[in-house]
């Protein structure tokens, strides 16, 4: 194991996207940003220095950050934002995860141009769990808007309505021929006939669960957020915001002349048609040396599933199993300690004197988790935990079921209204947690991909309709459930999962759509410390940023 350093200079960088020019934060200059390169065991120093005029937190995405929890930088919850001309080192161990992760920024909206990949690699001496490929390509989706996507959400929620959709969708940053102005910014993979290669997916789109296929090729599927999983092939993959999953892609023996696109566009949210939501990259292969051949060049389209095709995602998330390793560290927990069940979804709040809000009966859109619309602090909840001044800051007692008995008909409940509060779960050290997200669908079908920081959890059931404890529960999966840090909540159904709270700290959980977030549906879990030193959180590092 090796400690590896990397410098994050947070800069202005000007870049060209559908005819407009503007100039974004980002990393050094670069978009997406640089890949982090480790393998599984290695440390990381990650210097970040802060040249802009916003606040900045860098979080990464999917790694454990056991025992290290001040480097996870969701900001108000881990750490105070790092200010403009300030630096702060995340510092941080992969414990028993490889695969493909990616890292963000973690305040307002910054994240729809602060973002790049995490490459795990196994341990030195320690092979993939199938054949390995001839190269590695990560294939990073993003969402570009031709304004500043701070000044989308700015107005949006000063308006109280939705925010506007962003303009293109992107592979690797590029939006492909479909938009205007923008076949030259096409992302092109050229490939050897014959020869496998693992694209290392990866959902850094703001708002949007995309489905993805590269025509006439199936994928086997043999990773999902850093974790291996039984392998399986596909024509489609799904992927919300914030998963990654790694692929194997066969090249095919040579095609003289074809070209091959892939295309990705939004599931449930979108327009349905291959069209300027799609974003299209191009599969080609190689010619061989001698090739002559003036063969009229043929273009194959993948095709791409109706927006609502909620059977085929059921039956596709429902197909990631675990794979049974050695190296595993966690095992499905067999018996929990505490059940919640959370509704999650869309509300209103009333709307504040002085403005007029565009929400529904002129309120002002919220979403919540069991009717708590989370608040951020304006100090850190992770400081304020260990210094044990929560006074002011928030209070434990968020609610482990929702305000009354849900039941959804289809006819949506008529008290939408939410509360805004800083209401934290606390948990003694290594509580086994069962925890069932419902989907309330209130305010029209809305999908919840909710991430949870500081774990992997078992996804141990789904399903469509309101979750029915005395049956489901007989149906969980406690075999070989996919682990996961991230998980659709199907519009009008439920997801159950299991985690041990092996991690002390403070946990964010939220729905990685961004609107989402930003309306409140996210609240988070306070894990104490354990008796023995090795069960403790270590004291903060002296750079640790103030609010
Ligand atoms: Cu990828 Cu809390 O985020």
């Amino acid at each position: 194991c090796m400690t590896r350093n990397y410098t994050f200079n947070i800069v202005q960088h000007n870049v060209t996207r559908l005819c407009h020019t503007k100039s974004i934060v980002s990393i050094n200059g670069r978009f997406p940003g640089p890949r982090i390169v480790a393998r599984d065991g290695d440390q990381l120093l990650v210097k970040v220095v802060n040249h802009v005029s916003n606040n900045v937190t860098i979080h990464w995405h999917g790694i454990r950050q056991l025992r290290s929890g001040w480097a996870d930088g969701p900001a108000y919850v881990t750490q105070c934002p790092i200010q403009t001309n300030q630096t702060y080192t995340y510092n941080f161990t992969i414990i028993g995860q490889r695969g493909t992760l990616f890292w963000h920024a973690h305040i307002s909206w910054m994240r729809a141009t602060v973002y790049g990949p995490i490459i795990i690699l196994p341990k030195r001496n320690e092979s993939y769990p199938f054949r390995k490929p001839y190269k590695e390509v990560p294939i990073i989706f993003g969402e570009w808007w031709n304004v500043d996507p701070e000044a989308v959400i700015n107005q949006a929620l000063q308006t109280g309505g939705g925010p506007n959709v962003s303009d293109a969708y992107t592979i690797n940053g590029f939006p492909g021929p479909l938009y205007n102005c923008s076949s030259k910014d096409t992302f092109k993979l050229k490939v050897k006939p014959g020869k496998t290669y693992m694209l290392r997916l990866i959902n850094a789109a703001m708002n949007d669960e995309l489905f993805f296929s590269i025509a006439n090729h199936t994928v086997t599927i043999v990773e999902a957020d850093a974790v291996y999983v039984k392998p399986f092939q596909t024509d489609v993959v799904m992927i919300t915001p914030g998963q990654t999953t790694n692929v194997l892609l066969n090249a095919k023996p040579y095609y003289p002349g074809a070209t091959f696109l892939m295309a990705a566009r939004p599931y449930f949210t979108g327009q349905g048609t291959f069209d300027n939501s799609t974003v299209v990259g191009i599969l080609e292969y190689e010619q061989p040396l001698n090739h002559t051949s003036n063969a009229k060049k043929m273009v194959f389209k993948p095709t791409l599933p109706p927006i609502n095709a909620t059977t085929l995602v059921a039956n596709f998330t429902g197909k990631f199993r675990s794979l049974k390793n050695p190296n595993l560290t966690a095992s499905v927990p067999q018996i929990v300690d505490r059940i919640f069940y959370f509704t999650t979804g869309l509300g209103s709040s009333p709307c504040p004197k002085n403005i007029t809000c565009q929400g529904p009966n002129g309120t002002k859109f919220a979403a919540s988790v069991n009717n708590v619309s989370f608040a951020l602090p304006t100090t850190a909840l992770l400081q304020a935990h260990v210094t044990k001044k929560s006074n002011g800051v928030y209070t434990t007692d968020f609610p482990i079921n929702p305000p009354n008995p849900f039941n959804y008909t289809g006819t949506p409940p008529n008290n939408t209204l939410v509360s805004i509060a800083t209401r934290l779960v606390e948990l003694p050290f290594n509580t086994s947690v069962e925890l069932v997200l419902q989907d309330t669908s209130i305010l029209g079908a809305e999908n919840h991909p909710l991430h949870l920081h500081g774990f992997n959890f078992f996804v141990v059931g789904q399903g469509f309709g309101n979750y029915n404890a005395k049956q489901d529960r007989n149906n969980f999966n406690l075999v070989d459930p996919v682990e996961r840090n991230t998980i659709g909540v199907p519009a009008g159904g439920w997801v159950a999962i299991r985690f041990l709270a092996d991690n002390p700290g403070v946990w964010f959980m939220h729905c990685h759509f961004d609107v989402h977030t930003s309306w409140g549906l996210r609240m988070a879990w306070i894990v104490m410390d354990g008796p023995l030193p090795s069960q403790k959180l270590p004291p903060p590092p002296s750079d640790l940023p103030k609010c």
